[in-house]
């Protein structure tokens, strides 16, 4: 391997310019852009253009063909999300992929397997465990501050949050709505802070009663209404081998008196704590001593600019160090048979067993 990563991009819009082409630019040292792929040209080469890459490529084939790249990033639309993926991943080629990483767990397992023959990285981009209350509630959490956390209520709740752009609103590119596209983080930041235990059963309920309405407005642009084939809102009850519950809600449209939230409540037996992802005092924690009890606001959670280029500078460290992915396929695997789970349990009206055999 050349001593800078050669990097290939694979989906040059939004997420690829906003996060990941930006982080690989803070670390000119360890990496290098050699090249892009979008089957939409002009969105290939104004992401070139901005980025100071030479190639641009409209089949992302010829790109990993090329023998010039180490190190992708796949930030295409979910359900373009396994094909990259595996391909480069047999091709010798680390892959840092977007969350979720696929449409349902059945895909997620070919991706994992992929990884796990080629001996490459993969990498799910799931950022916010970056972000500075992540880093300081993983550590308290670790050094047994909380005691035993047994319930947590997850959410990540837009008021008139339907993304405008790309395809968010398509059940049949994306997988789902907002569970899938943003409780996506919330459950991994929940989960990241309780090591991750195995989910065994999950029962859910989806609706999709605002999203559609042509009448009620929206805070992320504007979009076509009879398009809307994802749910609005969703609500889920997930059960973990260890006896812990994780209540989740995700909504793209709610009528509740925030534009947005994404915060976690922790129950622990020693400790609870009230903790968002981002914003100002975005951790409160609540204890007891000497009969007395007390809330407690860390004041020197750490600083993080970019949670985004975080991840981008972890997954080219975990490269040059022959370290394992900081964020492994198989997290993003448990994340889609929870969903798988509660999709299902929504059309069937039962609790459905979460599999996440690999
Ligand atoms: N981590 C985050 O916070 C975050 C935020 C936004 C989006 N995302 C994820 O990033 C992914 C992309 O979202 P986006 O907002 O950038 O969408 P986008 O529509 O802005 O960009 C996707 C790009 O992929 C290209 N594309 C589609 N199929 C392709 C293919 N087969 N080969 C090459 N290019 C292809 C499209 O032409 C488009 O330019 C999604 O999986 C989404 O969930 C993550």
């Amino acid at each position: 391997m050349a001593d800078k990563v050669r990097v290939g991009i694979i989906g040059a819009g939004g997420i690829a310019q906003g996060a990941h082409m930006k982080g690989y630019a803070t670390i000119p040292d360890q990496c290098e852009m050699v090249a892009v792929a979008d089957l939409n040209e002009k969105v290939a080469n104004e992401a070139a253009e901005k980025f100071g890459i030479k190639k641009v490529y409209t089949d992302y084939r010829e790109m990993l063909a090329s023998g010039e790249i180490d190190a992708v990033s796949v930030t295409t639309p979910n359900k373009f999300h396994k094909d990259p993926t595996i391909e480069a991943l047999n091709a010798g080629i680390h892959v840092l992929c977007e969350k979720p990483l696929a449409m349902n767990a059945a895909e997620a397992k070919e991706m994992c397997a992929a990884a796990r023959d080629s001996g490459k990285i993969l990498q799910v981009a799931l950022q916010s465990r970056f972000s500075g209350p992540g880093r300081f509630m993983r550590e308290y959490i670790q050094a047994g501050n909380m005691g035993e956390i047994y319930f947590a209520r997850a959410q990540a709740l837009r008021r008139r949050g339907v993304p405008g752009w790309g395809v968010f609103i398509d059940k049949e590119k994306q997988g789902g709505g907002p569970l899938i596209d943003i409780g996506v983080h919330i459950l991994d930041f929940t989960l990241f802070l309780m090591g991750y235990p195995k989910p065994v059963s999950a029962s859910g309920k989806t609706w999709d009663m605002m999203g559609k309405n042509p009448e009620l407005t929206n805070n992320f642009g504007d979009y076509d209404r009879s398009k809307f084939t994802v749910e609005d809102f969703a609500v889920g009850m997930i059960k973990f081998e260890n006896g812990a519950v994780i209540s989740l809600e995700s909504s793209f449209m709610a009528n509740q008196g925030e534009n947005e939230i994404m915060k976690t409540q922790l129950f622990g037996t020693k400790a609870g704590a009230n903790v968002r992802i981002w914003g100002d005092d975005p951790i409160e924690i609540y204890t007891e001593e000497n009969k007395q009890l007390f809330d407690l606001k860390p004041r020197n959670i750490p600083k993080v600019d970019s949670p985004h280029t975080a991840e981008v500078v972890a997954f080219i460290e975990a490269i040059q160090n022959g370290a394992e992915s900081p964020v492994p396929g198989l997290n993003g695997l448990i994340l889609n048979a929870i969903f798988d789970a509660l999709y299902k349990s929504s059309e069937t009206g039962n609790e459905e067993k979460v599999d996440v055999s690999f």
